[in-house]
């Protein structure tokens, strides 16, 4: 095992942190907060966030949109520029943060921002950035990544860069009492998906990754099987803490990661305007059935450390049901249902934009090409 992990962001969690804002945000540098399509007028947080903004300078931009659009974000990016921001304030989920760590980066190029998305631009410099989070799902408020979508030509790609990292997030589970049902769910599932991107591949014998990944799956395992008990103090902290530690870097240290499910997941969105979330389910079970022999170890040792089954030759194989079940009793499906038209013209339509985003060799082995990709989609679609 190798690896150099490193995780500044500072995390203020719980009721009425939001206040923390006001020390957090450096006062001699004017702040930029950006936000979304409006929720946080609407619950309080938007008031919470201008009064902890008293004593700064500050302007905003609102507007950014679920799966933020380069179109938008770049209108933030010429308000950087000619307003000289020197910090943004992202006040949102992981659309408004992910549109927030492009503006940050883009603000410091001169060249065109999508050219990030392209990997022409190697993001070395950006402004800071802080997080205000207002939906437990991406873990990008502490986290190095941003995914962009540019809606002219249906792109949604990721980049990554440790100086678009938040400096600090404010995690107050309060603001979750807000959320519509569907994106409580989106948000835990999202939260198992990404922690299962980093530990169903093969054994390595990393306890500490293994075991602390079980424990973030149990949880929200958990919390899905009490998803009526939704409305106390207990499960919104639980889900918006085991959100954040499945995606900061932590379980997926030294040990190989996965990631096919997003990167298809990612076409679906972007060609089907499907929830991240709903996405992930869609692809992921059909994945694991398809790369079986390469992930039975670990399908097994979860079957039995994560959802408490049976052992057996076909462990793995229930363990694959077991996840499939866990998100039909969410509400959430297992096929895509939202394409236009017959199956084989969507397939089609998903494994060009793959080819097109380069996504030719996904997974831990380097090995779902794209007919490996059409295979799992024939499965899921
Ligand atoms: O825009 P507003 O009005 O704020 O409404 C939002 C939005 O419609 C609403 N919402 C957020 N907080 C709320 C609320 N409504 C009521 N009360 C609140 N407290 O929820 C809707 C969805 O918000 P969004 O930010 O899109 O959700 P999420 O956090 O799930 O973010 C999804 C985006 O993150 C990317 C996804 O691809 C997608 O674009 N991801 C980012 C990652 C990262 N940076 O590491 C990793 C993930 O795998 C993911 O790809
Ligand atoms: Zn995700």
């Amino acid at each position: 095992m190798e690896f150099s992990y490193s995780n500044p962001t500072v995390i203020h969690f719980g009721k009425g942190k939001i206040a923390s804002v006001s020390k957090a945000v450096p006062k001699d540098l004017k702040v930029l907060v950006i936000y979304g399509g409006g929720s946080i007028k609407r619950n309080g947080v938007y008031d919470q966030v201008t009064a902890a903004l008293a004593d700064h300078d500050w302007i905003e931009f609102a507007g950014v949109e679920p799966n933020p659009r380069a179109e938008t974000l770049d209108k933030a990016v010429a308000l950087c520029k000619d307003q000289n921001v020197g910090f943004v304030l992202a006040v949102g989920g992981g659309s408004v943060i992910d549109g927030a760590k492009y503006v940050v980066a883009a603000a410091k190029y001169d060249g065109n921002g999508w050219d990030i998305l392209e990997g022409k631009h190697k993001v070395r410099d950006a402004l800071p950035l802080g997080a205000v989070l207002t939906i437990p799902a991406t873990g990008s408020e502490s986290n190095i990544g941003a995914v962009i979508t540019r809606g002219e030509t249906h792109d949604k790609l990721p980049f990554m860069s440790p100086a678009v990292r938040p400096l600090f997030a404010v995690m107050d589970p309060d603001v979750m009492k807000t959320l519509p049902e569907r994106q409580l769910v989106n948000g835990l599932v999202d939260a198992w998906v990404h922690t299962c991107e980093q530990y169903l591949t093969r054994s390595h014998g990393a306890m500490v990754q293994d075991g602390y990944a079980e424990a973030l799956l149990r949880t929200l395992k958990h919390l899905g099987d009490n998803f009526d008990a939704r409305d106390c103090d207990e499960w919104r902290e639980n889900l918006m803490w085991a959100a954040n530690q499945a995606l900061n870097g932590l379980i997926g240290a030294g040990v190989p990661q996965d990631w096919a499910t997003h990167m298809i997941g990612h076409e679906l969105t972007a060609l089907y305007g499907v929830d991240h979330a709903r996405s992930l389910a869609i692809v992921q079970p059909s994945l694991l059935r398809h790369q079986m022999e390469h992930k039975r170890a670990k399908l097994e040792q979860m079957g039995q450390r994560v959802f408490e089954l049976a052992g057996g030759d076909d462990l793995a194989e229930r363990t694959v049901d077991a996840i499939e079940a866990f998100y039909e009793a969410l509400g959430v499906k297992t096929q895509l249902v939202e394409h236009e038209g017959d199956k084989a013209a969507a397939i089609d339509r998903i494994v060009g934009q793959l080819e097109r985003h380069g996504m030719v060799t996904l997974g831990e082995n380097k090995e779902i090409t794209l007919d490996r990709s059409r295979e799992i989609l024939e499965k899921a679609v």
